[in-house]
């Protein structure tokens, strides 16, 4: 099954997101977001209030790379149950800006292109 948030990725590597609990479509696979991996610690993402703004980067320490062959496909905050992306290009920053109200429940993700899912839950 699949529940809101929820990406899933198709055989020739698209990707779906869930806006309704349900079935999953054939062939698309759920992603696992994965929170906490110290060997790579850069793809965690961190987010910080800054002023008005939320303000996430892919990595804490080191900054993900952000090469042709491996980048940060997009960046995603959700603020109390608004999902707010970034998509993002090789070349740019890995990280994202959000002039947003602060939250109650806030938590971000992001997906590499190599690596899969990650996420970060406040
Ligand atoms: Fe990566």
């Amino acid at each position: 099954m699949m529940k809101r948030y929820d990406i899933l990725k198709g055989p020739d590597g698209s990707l779906v997101e869930a806006i309704m609990d349900g079935k999953e479509p054939e062939d698309f696979e759920k992603l696992e977001a994965k929170s906490a991996d110290t060997s790579t610690e850069k793809h965690v993402p961190y987010v910080e209030r800054v002023g008005n703004k939320y303000v996430v980067k892919v990595g804490k320490e080191q900054k993900h790379p952000m090469a042709e062959e491996h980048y940060i496909v997009f960046i995603e905050l959700i603020v109390d149950g608004v999902v707010h992306r970034k998509y993002l290009s090789p070349g740019d920053e890995p990280e994202a800006e959000f002039e947003v109200p602060e939250g109650r429940e806030v938590w971000v993700r992001e997906y590499c292109n190599l690596h899969g899912l990650w996420e970060n839950r406040l």
